[in-house]
């Protein structure tokens, strides 16, 4: 009995499990010192990610790097002090679940024993740390249209993090993308503000389930909020934008993603029409708690608090950058010391009070509590690779690999015929290359990897290869390797081209596509034309193969070959998908997320544009995409008849069901991604010349019609008046049902709303 009542004195009422979260909350916030508090707001670098940065990266590169950093003045060993000190709540990158468990010994040793929440990019599975499952990016898993997949993904991707004590990814992107200059195209699930937030509310619920098991991680929705549609096509440009579209385009897929559950949200680096997003209270609490009750916490993207002075220069200094933020609604600070002591300076000075510091502290320290962190803060090293890499997750990885690769052109070429080439030429800077990984990877075992080459070798045993290896570096790649491969196609009976950009994040410098990484042009960089021509000059059948993160305007492919399959960052799997694809032992099925233009001169090129849009084409050169968005082949025709509605006529309130057959011409089973679109005829503002409103994945075995019904009512019909305000009104809506965004493909019929 003593030693129950003894535990029960020593065991404050914050470590008691079975106490409700609330009270948990608020006596351990009654404990804690203004320090302590602070500390919890406060983000850093890992000890390994701070040793290995030091020595390379000069004061000067912290100015403009945003994945790399120390902190200038310490040394490694100081973050220990820190933690120990209760002056870091969380720490990022932070790479091994031995260095993890070793942060939170040091953070277990502070006086109140508050755990570390340790935050991760786990864009594609938690695929920047070695030894993980890594998916496809998500602009390949938006092409499969597959939101299931999506919240699957996530899922595992969630096991994967807390067996090695990540409990938190700075993910998903629900960025609505807009120009493909942009290197973070692939991050996002492309140009559709519905399909961003169908695949957006997906993973929140994948990655947090109920955030109550050491299953779960914490989501983040970012970048809050534009992001992706850059001044000038670079990260972290400026975002000047009308209200309106930024209340119709962008800010949808972020309030479905509070309204999913997100409790964490991260501002972006940009000024937004004039603001810096991380000093705007519009955004950061008038909409974001104002209007969508968002309970969770706001973290700041890397040093953007202080880029609100050193760039922005909204703020004379860091410490009146800090006040800003925090003011303006700001929770944690990613990332670095300076953040605690000029916080605590303006708390003491009056200027911030200590009632707005224990506001971000109860949102941090409540996921603390619901993720379990104070009763689980270690993750077993001994078992941390029982579910990493686990054959259940790579099979995964496989499946939404092969349902994210798009088949952009065929000729008639595909599927190849096993035994029908004898001699095929492999070539390109992706044919065997570890950058099939794509953007926020890193590193992973070469076994783990399946390459280009790997894959067709695996499909075709029967056929002999030649690999001419040309390097992975676009910007050097050597004209003599270049000579070899013309040589080797006219030996050859087909040739593959695997081409595209660099992304591997260790050779930063070295990128032509990811964070970070723009370009003022979406051609192949380097001998990459110049190596299809003089393939294909050969005369022998040559199929183009990209993997890329942006679309990339390959138009003399387009015009001059059979076949061309966009992969994107398909992830560790890719090769063999692509192989298969190759071979036809998969129906490709994938739709593109996002327009291919032809050039970067046609940017912005989006489906969902204003009528006014091309009133007048340019001239010269064609005012079409190369590739719509929704485009995407199959082995197989797919047939589209019959489109009705069930009521011709609604009431502004009324729905109605539209129908649509869709029969399966081809000899293969095979998966349709139907799309549903509309237009709003006539409104009091311009409206886009369509937009997509519902999606389906059909599967259909040869012969076999199904008729797919959606549902058409208010949620598809609204729009903002003149005055902002959400309305349905009267009128005709045009109703279009088809394999992609291309006018001449969809069967349209007229929806009357009285
Ligand atoms: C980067 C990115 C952000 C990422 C963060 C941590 O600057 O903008 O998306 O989560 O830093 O890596």
């Amino acid at each position: 009995m003593l030693s129950f009542i003894t535990l029960a004195i020593s065991t404050m009422l914050y470590q008691n499990p079975q106490a409700p979260v609330e009270e948990r909350v608020e006596d351990l916030l009654g404990r804690m010192t203004l320090e302590e508090k602070v500390g919890q707001m406060n983000q850093c670098v890992g000890v390994e990610h701070f040793r290995s940065n030091m020595g390379t990266l000069t004061e000067e590169d912290l100015l403009t790097n945003t994945a790399q950093a120390f902190y200038p003045g310490l040394v490694p060993e100081d973050l220990l002090k820190l933690t120990r000190e209760g002056k870091i709540g969380s720490f990022l990158h932070v790479l091994t679940v031995e260095e993890a468990n070793q942060l939170q010994r040091e953070a277990m040793k502070s006086r109140l024993a508050i755990p570390i929440i340790f935050g991760i990019d786990a864009i594609h599975g938690n695929a920047n740390a070695p030894d993980n499952t890594v998916y496809p990016t998500n602009i390949g898993l938006a092409c499969s249209f597959d939101t299931d997949m999506a919240h699957k993904i996530a899922r595992q991707t969630a096991r994967e993090m807390r067996a090695m004590n990540m409990h938190w990814t700075f993910n998903p992107n629900v960025e609505v993308a807009r120009d493909p200059r942009w290197g973070r195209c692939g991050e996002t699930f492309g140009e559709d503000p519905l399909l961003v937030t169908r695949m957006g509310v997906e993973q929140v619920k994948g990655y947090q389930g109920n955030l109550d098991s050491e299953n779960d991680v914490l989501a983040c929705v970012k970048h809050f909020v534009g992001g992706s549609q850059p001044e000038n096509g670079t990260n972290g440009a400026p975002f000047d934008c009308s209200e309106r579209t930024i209340r119709e385009v962008f800010f949808p897929p972020f309030k479905a993603g509070v309204d999913a559950g997100a409790l964490s949200l991260m501002t972006s680096h940009n000024e937004v029409n004039g603001v810096p997003a991380h000093t705007d209270p519009w955004l950061m609490t008038d909409v974001l708690r104002g209007e969508w009750g968002f309970k969770g916490f706001v973290v700041s993207d890397w040093y953007d608090i202080e880029h609100v002075h050193d760039l922005h220069r909204t703020a004379e200094n860091n410490k009146e950058a800090f006040y800003q933020s925090v003011m303006a609604g700001m929770d944690m600070h990613m990332h670095g010391p300076e953040f605690t002591d000029a916080v605590v300076e303006l708390v003491r000075e009056g200027r911030i009070p200590e009632s707005r510091i224990d506001e971000s502290v109860r949102r941090i320290l409540r996921v603390k509590f619901a993720l379990g962190l104070f009763e689980n803060p270690y993750a077993d090293e001994k078992t941390t690779m029982d579910v990493r890499l686990c054959d259940e997750h790579r099979n995964t990885a496989l499946e939404a690999a092969r349902n994210s690769i798009v088949l952009l052109k065929n000729d008639g070429l595909l599927p190849l015929k096993r035994g029908r080439y004898k001699k095929i030429l492999v070539t390109g800077i992706n044919a065997d290359d570890e950058n099939i990984l794509g953007d926020w990877s890193a590193q992973q075992k070469r076994e783990n990897v399946s390459t280009v080459l790997d894959g067709l070798r695996a499909a075709d045993p029967s056929a002999e290869f030649v690999f001419v290896d040309q390097g992975w570096d676009p910007r050097n790649m050597d004209r003599a390797k270049v000579n070899e491969a013309a040589r080797a196609a006219a030996d050859a009976d087909l040739c593959v081209v695997v081409a595209g950009e660099y992304m591997m994040r260790y050779r930063w410098a070295d990128r032509t596509c990811g964070e970070d990484t723009d370009r003022s042009d979406i051609d192949l960089v380097g001998l990459q034309n110049e190596l299809i021509r003089r393939v294909a000059a050969s005369g022998k059948p040559t199929l183009l193969v990209l993997i890329n993160g942006r679309p990339l305007g390959v138009e003399w492919a387009a015009e001059n070959l059979p076949a061309i399959i966009e992969a994107w960052e398909p992830g560790m799997t890719g090769g063999r998908a692509i192989a298969e694809i190759i071979y036809g032992d998969v129906n490709p099925s994938a739709k593109l997320a996002i327009t291919i233009p032809r050039s970067v001169g046609q940017t912005r090129m989006i489906y969902n544009h204003k009528p006014s849009m091309y009133f007048h084409p340019v001239v010269v050169t064609p005012s079409t995409p190369l590739y719509p968005f929704g485009h995407g082949l199959s082995y197989n025709t797919y047939e589209y008849s019959n489109l009705r509605l069930s009521e011709k006529t609604i009431g502004t309130d009324g729905s109605t069901v539209v129908s649509v057959d869709v029969t399966n011409r081809g000899k293969r089973d095979g998966v349709e991604i139907v799309q549903l679109y509309i237009h709003d005829c006539y409104a009091q503002t311009t409206r886009p010349v369509k937009e997509l409103k519902d999606f389906r994945r059909v599967a259909l075995a040869p012969g076999e019609t199904r008729t797919v019904e959606f549902t058409v009512g208010p949620d598809q019909l609204r729009y903002l008046d003149r005055k902002m305000n959400p309305i349905v009104e009267p009128g005709d809506f045009t109703i279009m049902a088809g394999p992609s965004s291309e006018d001449d493909k969809l069967l349209k019929t007229t929806l009357t709303v009285e």
